[in-house]
């Protein structure tokens, strides 16, 4: 089955990060690289993939199938939109939209064009993770009751005051946008559609001026709650734990989903010995994008269907609200 032709559409860090790891893929064929940044033209050169500044003009281009979209996070809905009309399946980084409004517009748009959408939520792809997943779907840990999550690192300590990510507009709740939202995402993954959230966040151990220390609760429909952790000023700490009526499991990650070192893996079922095990490093950013590859040509469904990424950006709506308001926030949906 042949390769599925893509341009890949901003080429800082985490853009590059992805080119390079794609490099040479049977399953996604990069054909052009795109950033509105005429200096990326050098590590396109690198990579010996053509290069433009013009994202409509690649949108054209009928060798390309797909876009991958790794750029500022306030231009996620047009750039989806725009590649959708286009025909264009969509591969997009998170948050995939920033409010309500916008993903309901994206998924409309992904609809009516009768194209692919995929997240960059790399988690769902970890098998720490995915045996997590299987353990609270298949009903042995019970009914499930609380979920805490915590993803902080300090990668952002060293960024220039002027980066984007530093900015009220693109990173609102400040480590929301960049770790915060892959617990939600896995949360809402569980827990489906959320009823409100509260959540603060504050400026304590960084010059990160919009926060850098967030603390998000959510109450889910079912009656579940998530408690989720993100924070920019302590070195890298990951974990994820469910807790059900009949056990609980918990993935604690050994490092930054950049340079994985794998993970361990915890299940405590009432009446069982505890169940500890390591599992090895896999590439999750990489798996996530061949899945998407995979759903494009038809080999497998795209495991993350578009209404749990349509609840993940209704509950980040709520959360923005709260932290906005200081008040308790509907979800909506
Ligand atoms: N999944 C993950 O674990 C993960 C990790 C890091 C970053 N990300 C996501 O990747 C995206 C990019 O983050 P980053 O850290 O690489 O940012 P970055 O600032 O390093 O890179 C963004 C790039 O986009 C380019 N750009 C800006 N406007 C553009 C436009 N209109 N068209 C084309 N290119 C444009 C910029 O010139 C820049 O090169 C964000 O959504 C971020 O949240 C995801």
């Amino acid at each position: 089955m042949s390769a599925v032709n893509v341009a890949m559409v901003g080429l800082g860090w985490w853009g590059q990060n992805m080119v390079r790891w794609l490099k040479g893929n049977e399953k996604l064929n990069m054909v052009k690289l795109v950033d509105v940044n005429p200096a990326s033209e050098k590590f396109a050169a690198e990579m010996g993939v053509p290069f433009t500044t013009d994202l409509a003009a690649a949108l054209k281009d009928p060798n390309v199938h797909a876009v991958v979209l790794a750029t500022p996070h306030t231009l996620h809905c047009e750039q989806i939109v725009a590649a959708a009309a286009a025909g264009k399946h969509v591969f997009c980084e998170k948050p995939l939209c920033m409010n309500k409004k916008d993903v309901d517009r994206a998924i409309a748009a992904i609809k009516t064009a009768g194209v692919q959408l995929a997240v960059g939520h790399e988690r769902r792809f970890e098998p720490g993770i995915q045996e997590l997943f299987r353990v609270c779907q298949s009903g042995e840990i019970g009914t499930l009751l609380s979920i805490e999550g915590n993803f902080s690192q300090d990668k952002f300590l060293g960024i220039a005051s002027d980066n984007w990510r530093l900015t009220d507009k693109e990173a609102p709740a400040g480590p929301m946008t960049a770790t915060g939202i892959h617990i939600l995402d896995l949360s809402c993954g569980l827990l489906g559609q959320g009823a409100r959230a509260y959540a603060a966040v504050k400026q304590l151990g960084s010059h990160l001026v919009n926060g850098d220390t967030l603390g998000i609760m959510i109450n889910y429909k079912s009656g579940a709650n998530a408690l989720i952790t993100a924070i920019l000023a302590t070195p890298f700490y990951g974990r994820f734990t469910v807790f059900g009526s009949l056990g609980w499991v918990e993935v604690r990650d050994k490092a930054h989903p950049e340079t994985p070192m794998g993970w361990t893996f915890v299940k405590n079922v009432r009446g069982q010995e505890m169940v500890t095990r390591d599992y090895a490093p896999n590439n999750p950013v990489l798996a996530n994008l061949e899945a998407f590859a995979g759903a494009v040509r038809g080999v497998a469904p795209y495991p993350v269907p578009m209404e749990q990424m349509a609840y993940n950006v209704a509950a980040l709506d709520a959360i923005l609200r709260s932290v906005k308001s200081g008040q308790l926030a509907d979800i909506e949906g």
